[in-house]
């Protein structure tokens, strides 16, 4: 079966909805499945801007947006234990600044971003601001960082005055806590300004994270199978909200900017009855947007999309995507076959707006293709060491490897020359997908299982369907230092799926 054929929308239905138990507690509430009506909800902000607590379900809230002022933000991020209000009930998360999501940092090209991380949590964390081009070295995105409990650090992250425009995110990076850290909440979008503005009515900020928690509101801790296969929350939640619903007038054309913060999970989203166009992925902006039906996000990846609003109800659905099973696993219990979800409710209805005129041309990308090539490589993500059985004969997990070996910070897998462009080929050796992400750098996507790209895709996260492959370009200019590749399912990453890469 071909990787498009098989990564199709499959209706898993209620086949796979009783695939997770977690632990002995009863388990919460789910996201409702489509057709459950919702429940009672507060009134929608009148523009779309309101901060994110307290609320009841079906509320839509956006995180508070910082905002740079005279080429720099600065402000201080802390991580702690903080209980929010998730559809209407307590949840006791880890959060930034108390509020799920973080704030939105918005900052524009040439900016300097100062970000003071303070640790009030239990166990050693650190910050890493996911896509930005910006300097790994010293106080910089500097993935090796680690801020003990109590303890503070400075960090600083200067933009380039040509970084690409676009929706960017932070997250801790902590090896073997990743995963567990922003399933409890620890993640923030962050907003790298258009030069040259789109119209649109209004703009939205859309995180989509997962959690489970327990009966009474804890976080639930996953059971190894789960990590194995990636954790995947019993509850999405966009802007920290159970299906929030939107009201806005017919003609008005929104743009959102969509983060997949879940740890492990594939959205395919779909929004039946509102025409979209693509206006980016990951980074920069398309020249042109492009129609499109669904938008598949990787954990990690990002979209922006307009929205032109259409009278009538639509429903902002994340359909379930089959992303391969573990090694020895039959059908029916594969992750991603809960069936499809709620995320969002958009109600259009009222006196027709203004048609808010043409969307102007973005800026034509970057084309590595026909550029030299320094070095060509091949990297594996493979799983391996366990045959069908759950666990080892020594009771450790599966491995989850790169060219046959787990992460060591110490270790330098990849040296790579200041300024050349270099060309890898991603092969999955193994029956589940791996999203694959690189620091600093962003990637051209040259050829995936579906066949070459006509126009150049740029992305930070690039999905390497089960036994496929995808071949990327990446320019290691602007910078020197060390980083880390990863898978973006964060429990692999946590499980020993990343390597280092080194820039001289
Ligand atoms: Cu979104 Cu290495 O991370
Ligand atoms: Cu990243
Ligand atoms: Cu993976």
């Amino acid at each position: 079966m071909s990787p498009s054929t098989r990564r199709q929308v499959i209706g898993w239905g209620l086949a796979g909805g009783t695939m997770t138990i977690v632990g002995a507690a009863g388990l919460w509430w789910g996201s409702r499945p489509q057709g459950v009506p919702l429940p009672p909800q507060g009134p929608p902000a009148a523009d779309g801007s309101t901060a994110g607590d307290g609320t009841g379900p079906g509320t839509w809230a956006q995180p508070q947006v910082l905002a740079s002022a005279d080429g720099v933000l600065e402000l201080d991020l802390e991580a702690a234990p903080s209980t929010v209000t998730i559809g209407g009930r307590p949840a006791r998360v880890w959060a930034f600044n108390g509020s799920l999501p973080g704030p939105t940092l918005r900052v524009a090209p040439g900016d300097t971003l100062r970000v003071r991380m303070v640790n009030r949590l239990g166990e050693v964390t650190n910050l890493h601001v996911h896509g930005l081009h910006v300097s790994p070295e010293g106080s910089g995105d500097n993935p090796f960082v680690e801020i003990g409990p109590g303890e503070s650090r400075d960090y600083e992250f200067v933009l380039p005055d040509d970084h690409p425009p676009g929706t960017y995110w932070y997250h801790p990076h902590h090896h073997g806590h990743v995963a567990e850290q922003l399933a409890a909440g620890l993640y923030g979008a962050i907003i790298v300004q258009d030069l040259d503005p789109v119209t649109v009515t209004r703009e939205r900020v859309l995180v989509v994270s997962d959690l489970t928690l327990t009966a009474d509101g804890d976080l639930a801790e996953p059971s190894p199978r789960e990590r194995m296969m990636g954790r995947e929350g019993r509850l999405v939640l966009i802007n920290g909200q159970l299906q929030p619903r939107l009201e806005v007038a017919p003609g008005e054309r929104e743009r959102w900017r969509i983060v997949n913060a879940c740890p492990s999970r594939f959205l395919r989203l779909t929004l039946e009855g509102q025409p979209m166009r693509l206006l980016a992925r990951d980074l920069g902006r398309l020249r042109e947007p492009v129609g499109t039906s669904t938008v598949d996000l990787a954990p990690g990846n990002r979209a922006e999309i307009l929205v032109e609003a259409t009278e009538g109800t639509s429903t902002l659905v994340a359909a379930p995507v089959d992303r391969g099973a573990m090694p020895g696993m039959r059908g029916g219990r594969r992750p991603g076959g809960t069936g499809p979800v709620d995320l969002l409710t958009l109600s259009v209805s009222g006196n027709q707006a203004q048609p808010p005129g043409d969307v102007s041309l973005g800026t034509a990308p970057r084309d590595l293709r026909g550029q030299d090539i320094a070095r060509r490589r091949t990297l594996d993500f493979a799983m391996g060491g366990m045959g069908g059985g759950m666990m080892r004969g020594d009771g450790a997990m599966m491995s989850f490897t790169i060219n046959g070996r787990e992460y060591d910070a110490e270790r330098t897998d990849v040296g790579v020359r200041a300024g050349d462009v270099e060309e890898w080929t991603l092969v999955n050796s193994s029956p589940m997908d791996h999203p694959v992400h690189l620091h600093v750098w962003p990637m051209q996507v040259i050829d995936n299982s579906e066949g070459a790209q006509d126009e150049p895709r740029w992305v930070d996260v690039v999905n390497v369907p089960a036994f496929g492959q995808v071949t990327v370009r990446v320019a290691f200019e602007d910078f020197t230092g060390r980083t880390v590749f990863h898978c973006h399912i964060l429990d692999h990453e946590d499980l020993g799926m990343m390597g280092t890469v080194e820039v001289t």
